[in-house]
């Protein structure tokens, strides 16, 4: 096929510039588009259109760098509607006190989109299946074409790049936009998979609440390892081997958080009641979750007898590492609950501490993981950073009142750390027990 230049290639519009706009912003430009990307947040547009990004994103940066001379920013719909006809929809959806998505800003777009009967409207953003049949029963002029997203923190230009599968649902009558916008991601190779709106929007949902299942399951194995002396680290390796079954997402930890998982599985679970079915499975799902989060407890007071006036050090406050994102991030629950239990707690992560100082109240943060550790009673690594291995562990055992370390996310080097003088316990080692 003859090659394109830029300006021959289609423009794409995108409304919303958080961390899923911008990422399909800087990669729609690197594949050769002109872009014009709207945000209602003056302040935002400004400092974008100085280059300024304060969204932690491998590559991110340098993308929209290397392609601005593509990339437009504004907080003018209508500069927008005239730039582009292909928009991709991009802003938040978070969960209402009720549980539900909050659609006000999809609304918002859908309003400002009312009288326009030439636009293509590509939903990014996770809704509730029937969105999209319901948006296209108000705008019947305007093509509705659901592809949701599903980039993961830390890796999310290449998930962009190197698709699994691109997810492109329409009804018949809009087989034409469903098109164009296959056309789009037809260079990022992925397996494209075309169906009708609600099937896609169910495929988001159903894939974060899955792969949250999958989590749920592996940690309350873990928890069955513990009492039958087996070690999860070899049954998740067995299991894994199975093709049916597949090695990922299958690490156990101390719960699963972040802005998707957690929002996600609640927000299938609500669809599925407000439609009359109870989802049975997810609340076994989240209840697992929630209490996986808090068994640490019961392991520190195993070793230390109580937790009152007890200092213990949380290495690491973010969901996963790699990120400051502190939306439903286990050390939340679990400083709470050792802070209910009478202990004094610290921590140390290498970079979301200004994001969780807020969150946190009455928790010490330190300036590294050694001061966190020192004169501690017990640590508990919460999240998985690397750094975390190059700890000398034999230091930290001499400066802490009592050397237990609770692995949270079995990272660390069992043999390493007991050589050190640890009393070293993971999840789901049953051969730990103690
Ligand atoms: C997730 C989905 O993977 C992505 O497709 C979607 O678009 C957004 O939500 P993300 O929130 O960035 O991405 O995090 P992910 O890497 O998937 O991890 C989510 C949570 O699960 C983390 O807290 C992580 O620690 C936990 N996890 C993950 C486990 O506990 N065990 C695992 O085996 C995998």
């Amino acid at each position: 096929m003859r090659e394109m230049n830029s300006e021959e290639k289609t423009p794409v519009g995108v409304v919303g510039v958080g961390w899923v706009g911008l990422v399909t912003a800087a990669c729609f430009a690197e594949l050769g588009h002109p872009v014009i990307a709207r945000d209602v947040m003056e302040e935002k547009v400004d400092s974008l259109r100085r280059g300024e990004i304060t969204i932690h994103e491998p590559g991110l940066a340098e993308l929209l760098t290397k392609n601005s001379d593509r990339l437009r920013f504004t907080t003018d719909m209508d500069e927008l509607l005239e730039g582009a006809r292909l928009l991709f929809v991009c802003v938040d959806t978070p969960p209402t006190y009720s549980g539900d998505a909050d659609l006000s800003r999809v609304r918002s777009v859908v309003d400002d989109l009312r009288s326009d009967g030439d636009h293509v409207l590509i939903m990014k953003s996770t809704v509730p299946a029937g969105t999209g049949e319901a948006i296209r029963r108000e705008l019947p002029g305007l093509a509705y074409v659901s592809c949701p997203e599903f980039l993961k923190e830390g890796t999310a230009v290449q998930d962009f790049m190197e698709p699994d599968r691109v997810v492109i649902g329409s009804e018949p009558e809009h087989a034409a936009a469903a098109e164009e916008v296959a056309e789009l991601y037809r260079p990022l190779g992925g397996e494209l998979v075309l169906t009708d709106t609600s099937s896609a929007e169910m495929i988001k949902l159903a894939s974060n609440a899955y792969l949250a299942t999958r989590i749920s399951f592996i940690n309350e194995i873990a928890n069955v390892c513990e009492e039958v002396g087996a070690d999860v680290e070899e049954v998740a390796r067995g299991m894994g081997l199975d093709e049916r079954i597949g090695p990922h997402f299958l690490r156990p930890g101390i719960g699963f958080g972040g802005s998707c998982f957690p929002k996600d599985v609640n927000a299938l679970k609500l669809l599925a009641g407000n439609s009359g079915y109870h989802f049975q499975l997810l609340n076994s799902v989240i209840e697992v979750n929630e209490l996986q989060k808090r068994r640490v407890v019961s392991k520190l007071t195993k070793h230390l007898d109580n937790l009152i006036g007890k200092r213990i050090a949380l290495l690491g406050l973010a969901f996963k590492p790699d990120t400051d994102d502190m939306r439903e991030a286990s050390s939340l629950v679990l400083s709470a609950r050792l802070r209910g239990e009478g202990a004094e707690v610290v921590a140390y992560d290498p970079v979301a501490m200004d994001s969780a100082r807020s969150l946190l109240p009455g928790v010490e943060m330190m300036g590294t993981a050694q001061e966190a550790l020192a004169d501690c009673d017990a640590a508990v690594l919460v999240t998985e950073w690397s750094e975390f291995r190059e700890i000398d562990w034999s230091e930290a055992a001499g400066g802490m009142r009592k050397p237990v370390l609770i692995d949270g996310r079995n990272y660390l080097d069992a043999g390493e750390l007991r050589a050190a003088g640890f009393l070293y316990e993971g999840i789901g080692k049953g051969g730990d027990r103690g």
